[in-house]
């Protein structure tokens, strides 16, 4: 297969010769915000929300956009009709740039940008159908969960618990209340109202979990943004992990006890069916 293409500061390059210098302040300090976006059929999905929040992670860490949303949707279309595969997920990274190391910021450094193409993998269907076991954690990261800032030791050592446990996500709570998962949103269901915790600094404003509510009040599903606590997420008739890669999962399993009946509950199976159809519609939409 040919190599994948990737771009590194103005060039598109096969991913082999793509370097960076060592001093870059992404590599010493981790000072550097990124997005993943899926590309369904070539289509970039939800494209301005995300270019929205990569305004959102650099203003949350003073760095100035190098580029507009028009730059950025060219150089995105370019990288993925560079690319093999329909279904891509593609990957920006923007750092501070290359500079002595001194933690402050340096003064007149250009930021480093980089994107890269990956198959877009979703979930298989007896993970849909059959859910996925969860275990939780004490949520340890810092108070800036709603950038998304590459600095993701924190998310990396969970996300690494859960692996060893043999589950596939860990879901937080910090001082008794429900945060989201390693790498994905959380939602529950408690006495047929859908949940899931507000907007805040606590929990990265996924793109799915705007497209979830969105879906819910489109079809009227019963729904509250609130803050959740920790007894009602291990009592709750169902959980639901949400990402641009996992799409909605359902949680079967939360630190080795069922969650409700054990298996992927009835408004987990209509909103995975919803989700796919507004999929399909806004690809339509896109051709
Ligand atoms: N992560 N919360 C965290 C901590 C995440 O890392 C992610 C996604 C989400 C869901 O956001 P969205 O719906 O916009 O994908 C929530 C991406 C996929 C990643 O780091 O690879």
């Amino acid at each position: 297969m040919a190599s994948e293409i990737v771009y590194l500061n103005g060039d598109y390059m096969p991913l082999e010769e793509a370097r960076i210098p060592v001093l870059d302040r992404g590599f010493i300090f981790g000072d550097g915000v990124y997005e993943v976006v899926p590309a369904y059929s070539r289509h970039l999905f939800r494209l301005p929300q995300h270019l929205k929040r990569l305004q959102h992670s650099l203003d949350g860490i003073r760095l100035p956009n190098p580029h507009s949303d028009d730059e950025w949707t060219k150089l995105t279309q370019e990288l993925v009709a560079r690319n093999a595969g329909d279904d891509q997920s593609i990957y920006y990274q923007v750092t501070r740039g290359v500079a002595k190391r001194a933690h402050e910021f340096p003064l007149n450094v250009k930021p480093t940008v980089f994107m890269m193409s990956n198959p877009l993998v979703t979930p298989p269907r007896a993970q849909i159908d059959q859910g996925v076991a969860c275990i939780t954690a004490t949520d340890f990261r810092w108070l800036k969960c709603d950038l998304k800032s590459v600095s993701l030791l924190g998310n990396c050592l969970l996300k690494q618990m859960a692996v060893d446990a043999g589950a596939a996500e860990v879901v937080m709570f910090r001082d008794g209340y429900l945060t989201e998962a390693s790498a994905s949103n959380v939602f529950i269901v408690r006495n047929g109202v859908l949940l899931a915790p507000p907007k805040n600094h606590l929990v990265l404003p996924g793109i799915t979990y705007d497209v979830i509510i969105e879906i819910a009040n489109a079809n009227k599903i019963p729904l509250e943004l609130r803050e959740i606590s920790e007894h009602e997420v291990r009592t709750a008739e169902e959980i639901w992990v949400t990402s641009s890669t996992k799409e909605v999962l359902g949680v079967t399993k939360l630190d080795d006890e069922p969650v409700g009946e054990g298996k992927p509950g009835p408004l987990f199976r209509r909103m995975h069916a919803h989700y796919q159809e507004f999929k399909q519609a806004v690809m339509r939409r896109a051709a």
